[in-house]
């Protein structure tokens, strides 16, 4: 058993809180690899905000959970050296089954979701308190899911959302005990959320995506007042990123993703974490291609990846002053 207190994280209590009554939203963003747990850091800390480093699944596939859980701990041992030590989260994202969150609690996560959002209810109600009873007891906080999200996550392709019912979140909160509740209502997983037919042109010409259904958060915080509500697949697709991966040889389609003003809005309600992975793939996927394009004699992968990484460093520091507010919080 590894405790995350030892490995100087925290879980996500006392964050939640501070960022519910001050009007803002902690960023979750994803990581997979070390160029991207350093320039979430490095933007963190710039801007001194507090952060939730999310582990996914794939990233555990892809890079194995322990050496994420030591990158992490290198992550705050990393803020102290660049002079600040804000606090850091390491998050089990989209947590598929008891057992996956187990070997996560067991392995140094401060915090995980149990994704039983495609459940029947009476299940996800089940697996969820089976968790939330689990990670108590090592002061572990648990986020659940209500409604469906549409778009890809993980290996699981949801066609169409299902925005949450409020009527159900009161119910399900006092039944499993979850600290947080991630909901739908209307944003989706993935870099292809809204295609410009689904889109409406405002006065200067920019695309803009059916808004999102502050009506259900609105209702769902009235029945739930003050408890921490997470907003997942909020990544706003940067055109600016798609322009470049598509001008150095790539072949993306158009979408529209969330705009950044919506999250900034939900950001001042009880939404207070706000899930961000596709921009960062986006941004390091098209400075690695024009990098590529202009210096063809490059072959050494610092070359591309410190411009990657610092591409990623600037949209983070962006999200977080301008969109989430999280901005000088830690
Ligand atoms: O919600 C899903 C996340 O974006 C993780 O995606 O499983 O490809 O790492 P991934
Ligand atoms: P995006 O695909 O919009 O970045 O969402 C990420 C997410 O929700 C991770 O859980
Ligand atoms: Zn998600």
């Amino acid at each position: 058993m590894v405790s995350y207190k030892d490995l100087g994280l925290v879980n996500t209590r006392d964050m939640f809180a501070k960022a519910v009554k001050g009007g803002y939203a902690i960023p979750a963003y994803n990581f997979n690899n070390m160029e991207q747990l350093q320039a979430i850091i490095m933007a963190c800390v710039e801007t001194k905000s507090p952060v939730i480093l999310q582990v996914s699944k794939g990233a555990r596939d892809y890079a194995n959970m322990n050496i994420l859980r030591n990158m992490a701990r290198g992550a705050t041992e990393y803020a102290h050296e660049l002079g600040y030590d804000i606090p850091v989260v390491l998050h089990l994202d989209h947590g598929d089954s008891f057992e996956t969150c187990k070997e996560c609690i067991d392995n140094g996560f401060s915090s995980v979701m149990i994704d039983g959002s495609a459940l029947p209810y009476d299940e996800n109600v089940a697996v969820t308190k089976k968790v939330v009873d689990y990670a108590h007891k090592f002061d572990v906080t648990v986020e659940g899911e209500l409604g469906v999200l549409a778009g890809v996550e993980d290996d699981v392709v949801a066609e169409k959302s299902h925005y949450t019912r409020p009527e159900e979140v009161i119910d399900f909160v006092s039944k499993t005990g979850v600290d947080s509740l991630a909901i739908s209502i209307g944003t989706s997983h993935g870099a292809y959320k809204f295609t410009p037919e689904q889109c409406t042109r405002n006065s200067e010409g920019i695309l803009v995506p059916p808004p999102l259904r502050f009506d259900i958060l609105k209702e769902i915080e009235k029945k739930l007042p003050g408890f921490p509500i997470v907003l997942h697949g909020s990544s706003s697709v940067p055109q600016n990123f798609v322009k470049m991966i598509n001008e150095h040889g790539g072949k993306l389609k158009d979408s529209v993703g969330i705009p950044e003003e919506q999250l900034r809005e939900a950001a001042k309600s009880a939404v207070c974490k706000i899930n961000i992975d596709s921009d960062g793939r986006l941004a390091m996927t098209g400075t690695i291609r024009r990098v590529l394009d202009e210096k063809p004699e490059a072959f050494d992968p610092r070359v591309y990846l410190k411009e990657a990484r610092a591409a990623l460093k600037e949209m983070y520091k962006h999200k977080n002053i301008d969109v989430l507010g999280s901005a000088g919080k830690a």
